[in-house]
């Protein structure tokens, strides 16, 4: 399958399923593209960047990014999964000498962009990533892992893509976020409706074929390639809510509440279609969304960040 262009009628790429919007070329994907036509996950995904953007101090990446791009001819970025195109952008802006890919399985991108920017379609979960060796200098992949069912597939795809030396950065939130244990001496808060919403989210991604150990074995996976050199992890813990002191952590905090906000309720497509019944999968989103607004305890999520070079 070759990546594909879009014109003004986007429609063949759009379903609609359990009354949401999806993504046609891999129907496996489960999370809706569209809410109530508010574009949600173009909000969830700026929302998503910004908090990133956040916690790198304002950059749009980790790692020696600035250095794989310094010399030689026109540099080529690349981002996999790039939802609502905030990433490539903001990289096209900061590197104008480079050329930047985005490519996803629904053109939700903006139209109007840099233009050292461009946006591609194509399912990523396949043998032969439509693009050549060693092509481009800079990877991107950030919370796509329940996308792709073939992880270490995807990771040498990826290492054939890039340059000998060039760099690439992969991104996941842990699937299991918790309540933050804030003291020694004492036991986190169980809240149950927030974590039967994750337990049952990480049962359906596993009946869909998708590796839920991913996001913690980044490293490992990339090593197991052979393909990668100088593996660097740097994960973080991410607050959700509004409980943190620290001003700096209290707008992660609230970023990362908006974007489960939105993210709670996209799940029900995936779980209906794992055939929970409608009354269940209203239920499971209800007391999850209680847990979230009113938490009995603190809550947070770890984000696990690993880069590493194609050897040479
Ligand atoms: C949670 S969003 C993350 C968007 C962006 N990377 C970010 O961090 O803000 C995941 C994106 O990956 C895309 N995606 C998932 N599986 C994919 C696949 N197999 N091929 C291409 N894109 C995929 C989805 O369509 C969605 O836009």
């Amino acid at each position: 399958m070759d990546f594909t262009l879009v014109g003004d009628d986007d429609s063949e790429y759009f379903r609609n399923l359990h009354g949401r919007i999806l993504n046609t070329l891999n129907t496996n994907y489960l999370i809706p593209v569209d809410d109530d036509q508010v574009k949600a996950t173009q909000q969830r995904s700026e929302l998503h960047h910004r908090l990133l953007q956040f916690v790198f101090g304002g950059r749009n990446y980790v790692g020696p990014v600035k250095e794989v791009l310094q010399f030689g001819q026109q540099r080529k970025i690349l981002d996999l999964g790039t939802g609502g195109g905030f990433w490539p952008i903001d990289m096209a802006d900061e590197f104008p000498r480079a050329e930047v890919i985005g490519v996803d399985l629904a053109p939700i991108q903006p139209r109007t962009v840099p233009p050292n920017c461009t946006f591609e379609l194509c399912d990523l979960d396949q043998w032969h990533i439509p693009y050549p060796d060693n092509h481009f200098d800079f990877i991107h992949a950030r919370s796509i892992h329940i996308g792709i069912r073939n992880y270490p597939r995807f990771l040498h795809e990826i290492a054939r893509l890039l340059r000998p030396g060039g760099l690439v950065l992969l991104i996941e939130p842990d699937l299991n976020p918790v309540p933050e244990r804030t003291s020694s001496d004492r036991e986190p808060v169980s809240m149950h409706g927030w974590s039967t919403l994750w337990e049952t989210y990480r049962t359906c991604l596993r009946r869909q074929g998708v590796d839920i150990t991913v996001p913690q074995r980044l490293s490992d996976l990339l090593a197991a390639t052979g393909a990668y050199e100088n593996i660097v992890v740097r994960d973080g813990n991410i607050p959700v809510g509004f409980w943190p002191q620290d001003p700096h952590l209290l707008t992660v905090g609230q970023l990362q509440w908006m974007d489960y906000e939105l993210f709670l309720p996209a799940l029900s497509p995936l779980f209906l279609s794992n055939n929970l019944p409608i009354p269940t999968v209203d239920r499971i989103i209800k007391e999850a969304q209680q847990d979230l607004y009113f938490p009995s305890d603190s809550l947070s999520t770890h984000l696990h960040i690993v880069y590493a070079s194609k050897c040479f």
